[in-house]
């Protein structure tokens, strides 16, 4: 088979990984891809959001699979675009995607099919959202309905913030159109947890759990970034969470899209939050997380172009999903600065050190670039994320603290507590 990847993060290289495995791929394509994914795939310099170039490419190279890891190209379409010219492609349509690109949508279809999640009202316009804030209590959860970067969600402590974070999202338009419309939603606390599931339009398996941490600083302080660090399994995710969830969220999701008639096929993400009242559903993403995939993929032991065809082909019930119980550990390796602004173009060193070479390590290229010289030096705030394998969490999270300090680059940043949950639990 030939198999074409569209993407250029840490998620795209997991996901190459993993497709590169299968003993029925014979070549691979990733457009755009990065330094890193240029190791197992050829990468070709598209543009994910130009949907006509990107199928003209896998027409024109006969590709028999396409798979969309980023959200932007789902919400936007891309799948449609390849199923009208005929191509197979693993990801939801445009009508399906909408759960994660639209939160609104997304409250709506939980309140709707009886879907635990916060308490929430949509504004649709200032003064809705700011008669709305007088009577509320803080704090309070602001969100832009539509994609932001992961940046649009702002927990408010009192009015003044909240009148502030009207302004941004709705009147100056932080993030353009996504915030036409806003979600005011109840604050939650407790641990979050990421679930991952395989998903054909009727039957849903989840992966294994994961555990983000979405801090840029050490003890969870600081600006909230793409994800600094993950872990897989979550020691939160336990036998009764896991029995709550299949009852009362995955199954229930699905069922909602199809009977609203927005079938969904491809991987739904669950944003959970572990509250005293028991698990309620944050938020939906319309496809891998990232890094969530670099500490999921690499425990999966069925092939994985045999669950994406049959995600497709609407035969997931026939498929025996498996993971190894050993644990696995990601390490974000970032550029100082980031969230915010950071320098580039810093050489990277050690990544041809002999441990890389061992199954249980894999360093995945986020932020990679190859410069005039053919070095691989950084190229964005998340550069690389260096995730073990253990025999459990603890062994996991030794070995990936280990590798981390084989590699070296200018102005190199990492979290010190990825998996401090592991203590806690
Ligand atoms: P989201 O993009 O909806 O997952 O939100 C990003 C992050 O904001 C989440 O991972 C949580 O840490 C936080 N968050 C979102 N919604 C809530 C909520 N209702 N209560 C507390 N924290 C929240
Ligand atoms: N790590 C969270 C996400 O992919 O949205």
């Amino acid at each position: 088979m030939k198999v074409l990847v569209v993407g250029s993060g840490g998620r795209e290289h997991a996901l190459c990984c993993s497709i590169k495995s299968s003993k029925k791929v014979e070549k691979l394509y990733c457009a755009p891809g990065n330094a890193g994914i240029s190791g197992v795939a050829e990468c070709v310099p598209i543009k994910p959001m130009d949907f006509e170039a990107m199928a003209s490419f896998a027409l024109k190279e006969k590709i028999d699979l396409t798979v969309i890891g980023m959200d932007d190209p789902l919400v936007g379409g891309i799948v449609d675009v390849f199923e009208e010219k005929g191509l197979r492609v693993f990801g939801p349509r445009k009508n399906a995607a909408i759960l994660e690109g639209s939160k609104a949508f997304s409250k709506e279809l939980m309140k709707k099919y009886g879907i635990p999640t916060a308490d929430y009202f949509v504004a649709k316009s200032p003064d809705e959202a700011r008669e709305y804030l007088k009577a509320s209590k803080y704090p309070i959860v602001l969100k832009a309905d539509g994609l932001a970067l992961g940046k649009g969600v702002l927990i408010c402590n009192d009015s003044a913030e909240a009148d502030a974070a009207v302004k941004e999202l709705m009147e100056d338009k932080k993030f353009g159109s996504s915030g036409d419309e806003i979600v005011i939603e109840e604050f939650l606390e407790g641990p979050e947890v990421s679930v991952l599931s395989f998903v054909d339009g009727d039957t849903v398996k989840i992966m294994a759990s994961a555990m983000d941490h979405k801090r840029a600083g050490d003890n969870d302080t600081g600006l909230n970034t793409g994800g600094m660090g993950n872990i897989s399994p979550s020691p939160y995710y336990t036998k009764e969470v896991d029995d709550f969830c299949q009852k009362n969220i995955y199954q229930k999701t699905v069922d909602a899209m199809k009977a609203e008639g927005r079938p969904f096929k491809g991987v739904i993400f669950f944003g959970l939050m572990i509250t005293k009242d028991g698990p309620k559903v944050l938020e939906y993403n319309c496809r891998f997380g990232d890094p969530e995939a670099q500490v999921v993929l690499p425990r999966m032991e069925t092939d994985i172009i045999d669950v994406m065809e049959a995600c497709i082909d609407g035969r997931l019930s026939d498929i025996d999903l498996s993971f190894t119980k050993r644990a696995s550990v990601c390490v974000v390796l970032a550029s100082r600065g980031y969230p915010l602004s950071y320098e580039k173009g810093f050489k990277i060193k050690g990544l041809d050190d002999p441990l890389f070479e061992k199954s249980d390590y894999f360093v995945f290229h986020a932020g990679t670039a190859k410069n005039e010289n053919n070095e691989i030096v950084t190229s964005g705030g998340r550069v690389l994320g260096v995730t073990a394998l253990g025999d459990d969490l603890k062994d996991a999270r030794k070995k990936a603290y280990e590798a981390i300090e084989h590699i070296d680059f200018d102005n190199r940043y990492f979290r010190h507590d990825i998996g401090h949950a592991i203590d806690e639990v």
